[in-house]
Protein backbone atom coordinates (compact mmCIF):
# COMPACT_ATOMS: atom_id res chain seq x y z
CA UNK A 1 0.00 0.00 0.00
CA UNK A 2 1.25 3.74 -0.49
CA UNK A 3 1.28 5.99 2.51
CA UNK A 4 1.86 9.19 3.38
CA UNK A 5 1.87 11.70 6.07
CA UNK A 6 -0.75 14.84 5.56
CA UNK A 7 -2.62 17.64 7.32
CA UNK A 8 -6.43 17.49 6.53
CA UNK A 9 -8.02 20.51 7.08
CA UNK A 10 -11.12 21.65 8.92
CA UNK A 11 -14.49 22.13 6.64
CA UNK A 12 -13.83 25.96 6.75
CA UNK A 13 -10.94 25.65 4.96
CA UNK A 14 -11.66 22.84 2.81
CA UNK A 15 -14.04 25.55 1.92
CA UNK A 16 -11.65 28.01 0.78
CA UNK A 17 -9.34 25.14 -1.04
CA UNK A 18 -13.20 23.79 -3.12
CA UNK A 19 -13.52 27.95 -3.75
CA UNK A 20 -9.84 28.19 -5.50
CA UNK A 21 -10.49 24.65 -7.23
CA UNK A 22 -13.67 26.14 -8.74
CA UNK A 23 -11.91 29.35 -9.64
CA UNK A 24 -9.53 27.52 -11.50
CA UNK A 25 -11.93 24.66 -12.65
CA UNK A 26 -13.85 27.88 -14.53
CA UNK A 27 -11.38 28.92 -16.30
CA UNK A 28 -9.84 25.62 -17.37
CA UNK A 29 -10.17 23.98 -20.92
CA UNK A 30 -9.66 20.69 -19.30
CA UNK A 31 -8.30 19.27 -15.69
CA UNK A 32 -8.52 16.06 -13.81
CA UNK A 33 -9.16 18.37 -10.73
CA UNK A 34 -8.80 16.93 -6.61
CA UNK A 35 -11.67 15.59 -5.47
CA UNK A 36 -13.46 17.99 -2.43
CA UNK A 37 -12.55 15.16 0.27
CA UNK A 38 -8.41 14.95 -1.53
CA UNK A 39 -7.29 18.07 -0.75
CA UNK A 40 -5.08 17.51 1.64
CA UNK A 41 -1.09 19.14 2.19
CA UNK A 42 1.32 16.53 2.29
CA UNK A 43 3.87 16.28 4.71
CA UNK A 44 5.72 13.12 3.96
CA UNK A 45 5.33 10.95 1.24
CA UNK A 46 6.82 7.42 1.90
CA UNK A 47 5.80 5.26 -0.93
CA UNK A 48 5.01 1.33 -1.02
CA UNK A 49 4.63 0.28 2.09
CA UNK A 50 4.26 -3.25 3.86
CA UNK A 51 2.00 -3.83 7.19
CA UNK A 52 5.41 -3.47 9.29
CA UNK A 53 6.16 -0.25 8.41
CA UNK A 54 2.57 0.99 9.55
CA UNK A 55 4.13 0.74 13.17
CA UNK A 56 7.34 2.16 12.58
CA UNK A 57 5.66 5.13 10.84
CA UNK A 58 3.62 5.80 13.86
CA UNK A 59 6.53 5.85 16.20
CA UNK A 60 8.42 8.21 14.31
CA UNK A 61 5.08 10.55 14.17
CA UNK A 62 4.81 10.08 17.97
CA UNK A 63 8.65 10.83 18.51
CA UNK A 64 7.70 13.71 16.77
CA UNK A 65 7.53 17.48 19.01
CA UNK A 66 4.20 18.69 18.21
CA UNK A 67 2.65 22.39 19.16
CA UNK A 68 -0.59 23.73 17.24
CA UNK A 69 0.30 26.09 14.41
CA UNK A 70 -1.41 28.82 11.98
CA UNK A 71 -0.88 27.65 8.58
CA UNK A 72 -1.08 30.34 6.16
CA UNK A 73 -2.78 29.59 1.98
CA UNK A 74 -1.03 33.02 0.17
CA UNK A 75 -1.04 31.84 -3.38
CA UNK A 76 -1.68 29.67 -6.41
CA UNK A 77 0.89 28.05 -8.52
CA UNK A 78 1.98 25.37 -10.74
CA UNK A 79 4.43 22.25 -11.77
CA UNK A 80 4.47 22.76 -15.41
CA UNK A 81 3.86 19.33 -16.91
CA UNK A 82 3.89 18.27 -20.63
CA UNK A 83 -0.18 17.34 -21.23
CA UNK A 84 -1.34 20.03 -18.34
CA UNK A 85 0.63 21.60 -15.55
CA UNK A 86 -0.17 20.45 -11.94
CA UNK A 87 -1.80 23.50 -9.84
CA UNK A 88 -2.09 24.06 -6.43
CA UNK A 89 -2.63 26.18 -3.59
CA UNK A 90 0.92 27.25 -1.73
CA UNK A 91 1.26 27.81 1.91
CA UNK A 92 3.58 30.16 3.39
CA UNK A 93 6.62 28.14 4.26
CA UNK A 94 6.73 29.84 7.73
CA UNK A 95 8.78 28.07 10.54
CA UNK A 96 6.93 25.82 12.74
CA UNK A 97 5.45 24.08 9.14
CA UNK A 98 8.48 23.74 7.86
CA UNK A 99 10.32 22.54 11.61
CA UNK A 100 7.65 19.87 11.34
CA UNK A 101 8.47 18.85 8.15
CA UNK A 102 12.24 18.56 9.00
CA UNK A 103 11.74 16.82 11.78
CA UNK A 104 9.32 14.27 10.73
CA UNK A 105 11.22 13.31 7.84
CA UNK A 106 14.10 12.88 10.04
CA UNK A 107 12.43 10.26 12.44
CA UNK A 108 10.96 8.65 9.70
CA UNK A 109 14.73 8.32 7.93
CA UNK A 110 15.93 6.95 11.09
CA UNK A 111 12.97 4.24 11.06
CA UNK A 112 14.71 3.44 7.73
CA UNK A 113 12.39 5.14 5.38
CA UNK A 114 13.95 6.21 2.71
CA UNK A 115 12.82 9.45 1.56
CA UNK A 116 13.07 11.84 -1.55
CA UNK A 117 15.70 14.49 -1.12
CA UNK A 118 14.24 17.43 -3.03
CA UNK A 119 13.18 20.70 -1.05
CA UNK A 120 9.89 20.78 0.40
CA UNK A 121 7.57 22.79 -1.08
CA UNK A 122 3.44 22.57 0.93
CA UNK A 123 1.37 22.83 -1.53
CA UNK A 124 -2.43 21.14 -1.58
CA UNK A 125 -3.16 20.18 -5.24
CA UNK A 126 -6.33 21.35 -6.94
CA UNK A 127 -5.92 19.76 -10.23
CA UNK A 128 -3.93 17.99 -12.59
CA UNK A 129 -2.96 17.85 -16.39
CA UNK A 130 -4.93 21.17 -16.29
CA UNK A 131 -4.75 23.37 -19.61
CA UNK A 132 -5.51 27.06 -18.57
CA UNK A 133 -4.83 30.85 -19.23
CA UNK A 134 -5.91 31.45 -15.81
CA UNK A 135 -2.90 33.76 -14.47
CA UNK A 136 -1.07 32.34 -11.18
CA UNK A 137 -0.41 34.71 -8.23
CA UNK A 138 -1.14 36.04 -5.12
CA UNK A 139 -4.57 35.26 -2.95
CA UNK A 140 -6.72 36.64 0.05
CA UNK A 141 -4.48 34.44 2.77
CA UNK A 142 -6.45 32.62 4.98
CA UNK A 143 -5.39 30.17 8.15
CA UNK A 144 -6.11 27.74 9.97
CA UNK A 145 -4.57 26.71 13.40
CA UNK A 146 -2.81 23.07 12.88
CA UNK A 147 -3.73 20.64 16.03
CA UNK A 148 -2.34 17.38 14.01
CA UNK A 149 -1.45 15.64 11.16
CA UNK A 150 -2.03 11.85 9.88
CA UNK A 151 -0.86 8.98 8.64
CA UNK A 152 -2.52 8.29 5.08
CA UNK A 153 -3.06 5.42 3.03
CA UNK A 154 -3.59 6.25 -0.87
CA UNK A 155 -5.54 3.08 -2.84
CA UNK A 156 -7.81 3.08 -6.02
CA UNK A 157 -11.17 1.69 -5.20
CA UNK A 158 -13.30 1.21 -8.33
CA UNK A 159 -11.29 3.64 -10.19
CA UNK A 160 -11.22 6.20 -8.09
CA UNK A 161 -8.46 7.60 -6.15
CA UNK A 162 -9.35 7.39 -2.18
CA UNK A 163 -7.09 8.23 0.98
CA UNK A 164 -7.89 7.13 4.13
CA UNK A 165 -6.39 8.23 7.35
CA UNK A 166 -5.15 5.21 9.37
CA UNK A 167 -3.58 7.47 12.40
CA UNK A 168 -3.34 10.45 14.00
CA UNK A 169 -0.91 12.89 15.83
CA UNK A 170 -2.48 16.19 18.17
P1 LIG B 1 0.92 15.91 -5.10
O1 LIG B 1 -0.47 16.31 -4.69
O2 LIG B 1 1.81 17.06 -5.31
O3 LIG B 1 0.91 14.91 -6.21
C1 LIG B 1 -0.49 11.18 -2.27
O4 LIG B 1 -0.03 10.78 -3.51
C2 LIG B 1 0.13 12.47 -1.82
O5 LIG B 1 1.55 12.33 -1.75
C3 LIG B 1 -0.13 13.64 -2.75
O6 LIG B 1 -0.42 14.76 -1.95
C4 LIG B 1 1.16 13.82 -3.49
O7 LIG B 1 1.50 15.15 -3.81
C5 LIG B 1 2.18 13.36 -2.48
N1 LIG B 1 3.44 12.94 -3.12
C6 LIG B 1 4.66 13.46 -2.90
N2 LIG B 1 5.59 12.84 -3.61
C7 LIG B 1 4.96 11.91 -4.35
C8 LIG B 1 5.38 10.95 -5.30
N3 LIG B 1 6.66 10.80 -5.65
N4 LIG B 1 4.45 10.17 -5.88
C9 LIG B 1 3.13 10.30 -5.55
N5 LIG B 1 2.67 11.18 -4.63
C10 LIG B 1 3.57 11.98 -4.04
Amino acid sequence: MRLFVAINWGIETRERFIALREELRSHSQRGNFSLDENLHLTLVFLGECDTKQIAAAKAAMNAVRFEPFNAVIDRMGRFRRDGGDTWWAGLRGDKPLMILQQELSDRLREAGFKLENRKYSPHVTLGREVVTNYAIGKIEPFVETVTGFELMKSERIGGKLTYMAISEKR
